[in-house]
């Protein structure tokens, strides 16, 4: 099964990859992550990422696209994959096409996650993740059994430079005006899978397992 979880900053998308790996034993390919590993260890590419992500502005489409397509060809992906936070433009969405067929390969369903604009700031700035393995908490939300602590692994809890208010309210807007095309260029190929976004995170992954079958 391979799969596009799509949504704004905050939806969730990194949430439920994390529940859907243990269900269908297919692995996360999220670009966000990857980049982040690129600033960390400061690479060429992260040290290019950096600035247009602390920004909340998009890393150029052809840092991504050869991302994306070098994973993707990876052989744990054989079995399916999912992607999170790629593509996010219309010209990434269409290289992915040309990079899946190229492969034989093909997109079963995208599962666009919604949640209201408005709701996304508070995920946002209260979010907190593990540096040791990358589980996602929320202070108020989802709060680990220890302040600080991850649950999984008693990593340390992080906060992304990214998730401050001001960059946060640069991603929405960045979103709004260049993925949200997606919507409609799935949704033409029937791939497109709306889900609600909103209510608890175990009520969320129910609803996309349904569509998933
Ligand atoms: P990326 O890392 O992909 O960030 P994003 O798309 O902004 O999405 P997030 O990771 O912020 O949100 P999420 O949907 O995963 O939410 P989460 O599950 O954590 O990208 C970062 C940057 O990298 C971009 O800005 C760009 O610069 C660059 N980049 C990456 N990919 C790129 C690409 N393809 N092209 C160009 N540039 C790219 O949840 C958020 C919080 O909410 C958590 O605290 C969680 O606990 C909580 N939460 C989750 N579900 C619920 C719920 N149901 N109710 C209440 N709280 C909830
Ligand atoms: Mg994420």
């Amino acid at each position: 099964m391979n799969i596009i979880l799509l949504g704004p900053p905050g939806a969730g998308k990194g949430t439920q990859a994390k529940m859907l790996i243990d269900t269908y034993g297919i692995p996360q390919i999220s670009t966000g992550d990857m980049l982040r590993a690129a600033v960390k260890n400061q690479t060429q590419l992260g040290l290019e990422a950096k600035k247009f992500m602390d920004s909340g502005q998009l890393v150029p489409d052809s840092v991504v696209i050869g991302l994306a397509k070098d994973r993707i060809g990876q052989a744990d992906c054989a079995k399916g994959f999912m992607l999170d936070g790629f593509p996010r433009t219309v010209p990434q969405a269409e290289a992915l096409d040309k990079v899946l067929a190229d492969m034989g390969k093909k997109i079963d369903h995208v599962v666009s996650i919604e949640v209201a604009n408005s709701e996304l700031m508070g995920r946002l700035t209260g979010r907190r993740t593990c540096k040791a393995c990358g589980q996602g908490f929320h202070v108020m939300f989802d709060p680990p059994k220890t302040a600080g602590k991850c649950d999984k692994c008693g990593g340390e809890l992080f906060q992304r430079d990214d998730d401050n208010e001001a960059t946060v309210g640069n991603r929405l807007n960045v979103y709004d005006a260049q993925t949200k095309p997606l919507i409609d260029y799935y949704q033409a190929k029937s791939l497109l899978r709306p889900i609600d976004g909103v209510g608890a995170i175990t009520d969320i992954f129910g609803r996309i397992k349904a569509v998933m079958g």
